[in-house]
């Protein structure tokens, strides 16, 4: 495989050296239905520097792409921003392979790398503000601690103005177009909201910061380069400006609902609750989770202002499916949502006020006590779901 795949041309000094996951559809709990990429990028500079490598199964890929256009044994320098493996996974086989110069990481980098790799060779730290002269171009790095590992940064390519911003900006997007501008916009709107919830989604905050510290440092930026997905080379701010909106996490006037059911109770007190909420004014998203992800239910509550959940009662608890969607959600800390809980059950109906728990600790202003059928709901029942859910919209008409 020496030689049998081939770098993309990014400017003059960089290339594209990293490996396409077209058949990836589980990254760690997040549906990944179109895939992904594993971005590693190698700059011709006098010092030639690898940036970031690949997730493990794809090293031979990424030493393929970075000998079409030098022997990897001129490697000098090898940078890596961001320490899960994903990006990491080949970095053991890259130095024994290239034998570099020097290998750096954040500080907190070099104690990541150490704890997942064990090997004995010195990797230096970089710290915020450092340069490092790779004789006729220079870099220069951004600490991103928490977004999304501690020990996360950015390396700026000072003269061509290029930030390599490791997961920041990225997506899973598997595809054969490398750039930005190849791709239909709103599959990067799309992928790039789905990869912010389900990963940057707890980071809110520190997000809002980042993106002021960025725009304090006053650096031109002409090519954004993450590790997953497409490179932006035109309209670079398009993803930052999308990150400030998502990390504003501001009320909207649309309702996500989310349930299980057992036979058809649950589901039809969901649409008679769907009903109501379009009737008051909101838009609506029903999501029954044997047919949708938990990562699609964390995308559509980022743009969402109420979470409503529904489960029936199984041997005293909520639904499997929907405790499993819930702990997930939690961890996400999702703001500025309110909310309510249903379900149908025979005997003891513990699930709805379990489900209210879940949403009090998740800081869910609720509305209304919720919504408890026994068995199967009746006109009278079906009604007040559909009330429940005007009352949901008519609270949501006041942001
Ligand atoms: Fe793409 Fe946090 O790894």
């Amino acid at each position: 495989m020496k030689k049998a795949f081939k770098a993309i041309k990014v400017n003059d000094h960089v290339y594209w050296v990293g490996a396409i996951d077209w058949g990836i559809r589980d990254f760690h709990g997040y549906a990944t239905q179109r895939g992904t990429t594993y971005n590693a990028y190698l700059i011709l500079a006098d010092k030639v520097t690898l940036i970031d490598t690949v997730k493990a199964p794809f090293k031979e890929e990424m030493l393929s792409r970075i000998a079409s256009v030098i022997d990897p044994g001129d490697i000098s320098y090898i940078i890596s921003n961001h320490s899960e493996m994903d990006h990491s996974g080949s970095l053991p086989e890259a130095i024994e392979a290239v034998k570099p110069e020097r290998v750096f990481a954040s500080a907190v980098g070099v104690e990541t790398l150490a704890s997942h790799f064990h090997i004995d060779r010195e990797i230096l730290p970089l710290k915020e503000g450092d340069s490092l002269s790779l004789g006729n171009l220079n870099l220069s790095f951004v600490e991103t601690k928490m977004l999304h590992w501690p020990d996360s940064m950015f390396t700026y390519l000072i003269e061509d103005g290029i930030l390599f911003s490791q997961d920041a900006f990225g997506m899973h997007l598997a595809s054969s177009e490398r750039f930005a501008d190849e791709i239909d916009d709103d599959i990067l709107e799309y992928e790039g909201a789905k990869y912010f919830a389900n990963i940057l989604l707890p980071l809110s905050s520190l997000v809002t910061r980042l993106l002021e510290k960025v725009g304090k440092l006053n650096i031109t930026i002409n090519i954004l380069a993450p590790d997953h997905g497409p490179i932006w080379r035109k309209d670079v701010n398009r993803m930052p400006e999308f990150y400030s909106k998502w990390a504003a996490q501001k009320l909207t006037r649309k309702a996500v609902v989310v349930y299980d059911t057992m036979w058809q109770s649950t589901a039809v007190m969901a649409r008679a609750i769907g009903d109501g909420l379009s009737a008051g004014g909101a838009s609506v998203k029903l999501m029954p989770l044997r047919a949708c992800h938990r990562s699609d239910v964390a995308t559509e509550i980022l743009d969402a202002g109420a979470l409503l959940v529904g489960s029936p009662t199984m041997n005293n608890n909520m639904f499997p499916t929907v405790a499993d969607a819930l702990t997930y959600l939690r961890g996400l800390k999702p703001r500025n949502l309110i909310g309510t809980a249903f379900g149908s059950y025979g005997w003891t109906g513990e699930a709805v006020g379990q489900i209210k728990d879940v949403l009090s600790a998740m800081k869910v202003e609720l509305v209304g006590e919720g919504i408890k059928v026994r068995y199967v709901p009746d006109d009278d029942a079906l009604a007040q779901c559909f009330s429940l859910g005007s009352l949901v919209a008519a609270e949501l008409s006041k942001s």
